[in-house]
């Protein structure tokens, strides 16, 4: 029987695709850096300790949050114990086509190269930007939602949906051997998830959303990483769609605008008084 390892599996799209693989009775396990609820031990920043023997597809969750160096070094060393332990088949969850204006997507962009010239076989999984990032990235001023987007859109996507995606080529890689799928989905705006929730939207520019981030006490790199989300919307450079996503689901895609308003809607204000998502 084969065996496949998700990474990152205590964060919340690698939990979302271990239960996928579970539901479809596939036989996964998770890993962490810390082994909690029973996950294995991987830790990407110590190459030494990383141990791969018994897994025959890795389903490799970025490790994404930090800056270039360091993310390209975690997952050289994932990687490279992927071949050295051999694993036959690696499925990494890299970003968008179209995402390539964006400040994270040269390490997503390194390790799609580092896979192409791998010895195990390889799925990449091009993921669109959440619908629920969307939604948390429209801050309240008192009961008014806040937005630097414009009225640019966002071919967002559902965690949910992605998880389901990769759950299903993570079942049978050899199908998806050599592939890239570019997972988005149907564009959204700012000013459609406010009428989804009756909020009123002020909208604002890009360097009052980078006076409020470099105030939100925030890691260094990421007011960059989110300015050139922000910028890239409100531009039209992340809004074109595909049929990726519902080719490997079989069915439409998850409604990104309601999901983006619920997460928009959960650090609304007390007493805010919209419709409701
Ligand atoms: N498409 C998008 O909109 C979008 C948005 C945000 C992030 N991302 C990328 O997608 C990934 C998954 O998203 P998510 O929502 O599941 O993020 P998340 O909830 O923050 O989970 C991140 C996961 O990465 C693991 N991780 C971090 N550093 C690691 C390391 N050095 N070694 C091993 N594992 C490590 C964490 O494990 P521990 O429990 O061990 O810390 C955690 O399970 C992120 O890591 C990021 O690269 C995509």
């Amino acid at each position: 029987m084969t065996m496949i390892l998700v990474t990152g599996s205590t964060g919340q799209l690698g939990r979302a695709i271990l239960s996928q693989l579970s539901g479809r009775g596939a036989p996964a396990i998770g890993s962490s850096r810390s082994g909690a609820g029973g996950t294995r031990i991987l830790d990407f920043d110590d190459p030494a300790g990383l141990t791969l023997t018994g897994v025959d597809t890795l389903l490799l969750v970025s490790a994404g949050e930090a800056e270039d160096d360091v993310v390209i070094a975690r997952h050289e060393a994932v990687i490279a114990a992927a071949e050295r332990d051999g694993v036959t088949h690696v499925v990494y969850t890299s970003l968008a086509g179209d995402g390539d204006h964006l400040a994270f997507a040269l390490a997503h962009r390194w390790t799609e190269r580092r896979l192409r010239r791998s010895t195990p076989s390889w799925t990449i999984l091009r993921n669109g930007l959440y619908a629920e990032l969307f939604g948390s990235l429209l801050p309240w001023s008192g009961q008014r939602l806040t937005s630097a987007f414009g009225d640019g859109a966002l071919a967002a996507v559902t965690r949910d949906d992605l998880a389901e995606a990769a759950a299903i080529v993570a079942a049978v890689p050899e199908v998806h051997a050599g592939r890239s799928y570019d997972l988005v989905g149907r564009p959204i705006t700012a000013h459609e998830v406010a009428e989804r929730l009756g909020a009123t939207l002020s909208d604002i520019t890009l360097a009052e959303r980078r006076v409020q981030l470099d105030g939100a006490g925030l890691k260094p790199f990421q007011p960059a990483m989110l300015m050139s989300i922000h910028t890239a919307v409100a531009h039209g450079f992340l809004a074109r769609t595909g049929p990726d996503l519902a080719e490997l689901l079989g069915r439409e895609p998850a409604d990104a605008l309601a999901v983006a308003a619920a997460a928009a809607l959960a650090s609304a204000p007390e007493g805010f008084d919209g419709r409701g998502a």
